[in-house]
């Protein structure tokens, strides 16, 4: 029994020095990092939304200003952007409006989660690169733009745009956000139109599945992709079909993220893992402890990232963040 290493004690500064732990030796043989075809080093991301569309929701300025949360540290998930520009349910100037409208923290008796409905509230892939891409050039920050195409027309147009912003360092794209439109094209064309005009690094955003059927989207994309990211938010109903959502009194339902989602993260990485493919994996979802970020490599990601544990408690998200760089970097 090991009594003092992260592992039992879901990640505990300054005890990572078990040496019996099966799993701390695990994790040091884990890759723990993806190489990039342009070179970039990709460990440790923020995921899509959790530093909104670029280095933080104005609400998180201040802790940025203090440097107590470091956006320029982490890679960079952008909040998902669309062609046109879509209104949502976000109110961004109103941040009190956002939790009482579409995004909520519940407890279900054993966890404590977060559920949005945000419903692709962005000011368009065009109007980002307008406003947002300079002060990515200007911060050096490290930048993966989160993308929803939703014909083939315009993955390809998107893939144009992309092609031009020589600063950025990947493509996510999403295929898989619970709360928005489906769209309307087969993934395969989408992924293969946007790689066509882009040489960044691409990657896709899957979604929990129950018959993991999605591992079959990462086969037929495989000569495309450098990256799979696993998982998305969780729709209210699939987890708890018996119950109200929240944001049932606004006419909404959402995406589950944080800890009840945990479990089905977990299980999403070990069939991915099973399945063979070779694309390197991204792991999300409920990654709240080191403890828990430590066990995703040892399962097999190659790089984690960080969602609402941000939103909720940005500095503990930030020490996390530290202390797992300087062991996973070592
Ligand atoms: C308020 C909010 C907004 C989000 N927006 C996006 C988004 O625009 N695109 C996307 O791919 N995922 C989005 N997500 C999902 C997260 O990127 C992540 O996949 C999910 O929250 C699970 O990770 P977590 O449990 O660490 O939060 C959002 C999540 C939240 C809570």
């Amino acid at each position: 029994m090991h009594h003092s290493c992260w592992y039992d004690k879901g990640g505990v500064n300054g005890n990572y020095s078990c040496e019996e732990c099966q799993l701390e030796k695990d994790l040091k043989k884990a890759t723990k990092m993806i190489k990039l075809s342009n070179g970039y080093c990709y460990d440790m991301g923020c995921a899509a939304g959790a530093f909104g569309f670029l280095n933080g929701w104005w609400w998180e300025r201040p802790l940025c200003w203090t440097g107590i949360l470091r956006p320029q540290d982490w890679t960079i998930t952008t909040k998902s952007l669309t062609m046109s520009p879509i209104k949502g349910n976000l109110k961004i100037w109103w941040p009190f409006n956002l939790y009482r409208n579409c995004v909520q923290t519940f407890h279900d008796g054993v966890n404590s989660g977060t559920v949005n409905a945000v419903g692709m509230t962005n000011p368009s892939l065009p109007v980002w690169i307008r406003d947002y891409y300079p002060k990515v050039q200007k911060l050096g920050l490290n930048v993966i733009v989160n993308v929803i195409p939703y014909t083939v027309e315009e993955a390809e147009f998107m893939g144009m745009l992309l092609d031009d912003l020589k600063d950025i360092k990947g493509v996510e794209l999403n295929l898989s956000c619970p709360s928005c439109k489906k769209t309307e094209s087969d993934p395969y064309d989408l992924v293969k139109a946007l790689k066509s005009n882009c040489k960044h690094p691409l990657g896709i955003k899957l979604g929990y599945s129950d018959d993991f059927n999605d591992n079959v989207i990462v086969k037929d994309c495989e000569n495309y992709i450098e990256f799979v990211t696993l998982i998305n938010c969780v729709k209210w109903e699939q987890l708890y079909p018996n119950t109200p959502s929240p944001l049932a009194p606004y006419g909404l339902t959402g995406g589950v993220s944080g800890a009840p989602i945990r479990s089905l993260a977990r299980a999403s990485l070990a069939a991915y893992k099973a399945s063979g493919l070779k694309v390197p994996v991204v792991s999300c979802g409920g990654i709240e402890s080191e403890g828990e970020a430590y066990s995703r490599f040892v399962m097999g990601a190659n790089a984690i990232q960080i969602g609402v544990k941000i939103k909720n408690d940005p500095i503990g998200a930030q020490k996390m963040f530290d202390s797992i760089v300087s062991n996973i970097r070592k």
